[in-house]
This record gives C-alpha cells, structure tokens and sequence, in this order.
C-alpha cells in the first residue's frame, strides 16, 4: 500500500534550488517520525541524484512513496544518458567540467554513494533519452514495541 507519495520538478543547470527537494522529503519524514539513519540515507541519495541531475542531466523530477514496508526514490531525467552505467558506477569515475570541479564536484562518488546507502538500486539509462534511477529502502520495524 502507498501511503504517501510526492513528485518534484528539478530543472537541469539550476544549482540555486539544487537539493530543494531532497530537504522536503527529509522534513517530511522527520515529520513522521522516520528512524533517523533511514532518513539520513534517503537524504544524501536524494541529494546526490538531484545534483547528477542538474550537472550531468536534463529537466527531470524526484519521485517519493512511502509503502507499508519500504520507502521508494525514483529521480529520473530527459538529459543525455549515462554512455556507461558500469563505469559511472565506479569510484572517482567523473566527466564533470572544470567548472563544476570549481564549485566542489566532480569526485565520481555520487553513484557510488547511492548504491552504498541504498537497500537496492537500479539505473536505467538510454543514450539521448536520458536516466532513471529507482532506489529501494526497506523499513525497518524494529523490535521492541512490535
Ligand atoms: N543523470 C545523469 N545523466 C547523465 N550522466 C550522468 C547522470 N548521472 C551521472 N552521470 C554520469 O555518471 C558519472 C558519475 O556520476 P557520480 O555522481 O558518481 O559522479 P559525479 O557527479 O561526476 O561527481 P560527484 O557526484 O562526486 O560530485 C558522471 O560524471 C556522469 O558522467
Ligand atoms: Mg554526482
């Protein structure tokens, strides 16, 4: 069952509302009581997808649900595509521009960042189509209080 879901807007190259809504998703689920570490995780790979976004993608959007067991993250874009998903998953594989090293980008660690705190990840990536990739986070439950 979905219990919550929001979408946003993120528009390529506007590094001045870059990270807008991954800070929403994170205040809603403060709002919820979501574990802290959860939201953590949900936050940076939030963060880390909108950036590849607007540096590397073209106009897109960031899709959040909340289901019974799991939290679902889907940031999707209709930039240029990832020519090579095995090497952009890679560690310190980057093709940022000077520029965006200037404004502290570029290390090649988003990917791997996602895929590190992420319970599962798929990305899917067309050349000229553009990328789509859907995190997975499972909710857990925990113990005491059942
Ligand atoms: N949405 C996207 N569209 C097109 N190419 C992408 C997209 N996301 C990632 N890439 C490609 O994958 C590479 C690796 O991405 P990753 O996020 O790991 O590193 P980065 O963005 O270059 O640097 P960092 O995230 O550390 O600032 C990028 O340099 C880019 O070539
Ligand atoms: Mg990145």
């Amino acid at each position: 069952m979905t219990a919550v879901k929001k979408s946003y807007y993120i528009k390529s190259r506007d590094f001045i509302r870059a990270g807008e809504a991954s800070i929403k998703i994170q205040t809603l689920l403060k709002s919820l009581n979501f574990d802290p570490q959860l939201i953590r995780r949900v936050a940076i790979c939030g963060y880390e997808g909108e950036m590849n976004v607007v540096m590397h993608g073209g106009d897109g959007s960031l899709s959040f649900a909340i289901n019974t067991d799991e939290l679902i993250l889907e940031i999707s874009d209709d930039g240029p595509g990832i020519v090579n998903i095995g090497k952009a998953m890679q560690a310190g594989f980057s093709t940022a521009s000077d520029e965006h090293r200037e404004m502290g980008f570029g290390a090649g660690m988003g990917l791997p960042n996602m895929k590190k705190n992420a319970d599962d990840i798929i990305v899917e990536s067309e050349k000229g189509l553009g990328t789509r990739i859907r995190m997975v986070f499972f909710i857990d439950k925990g113990g005491d209080d059942g």
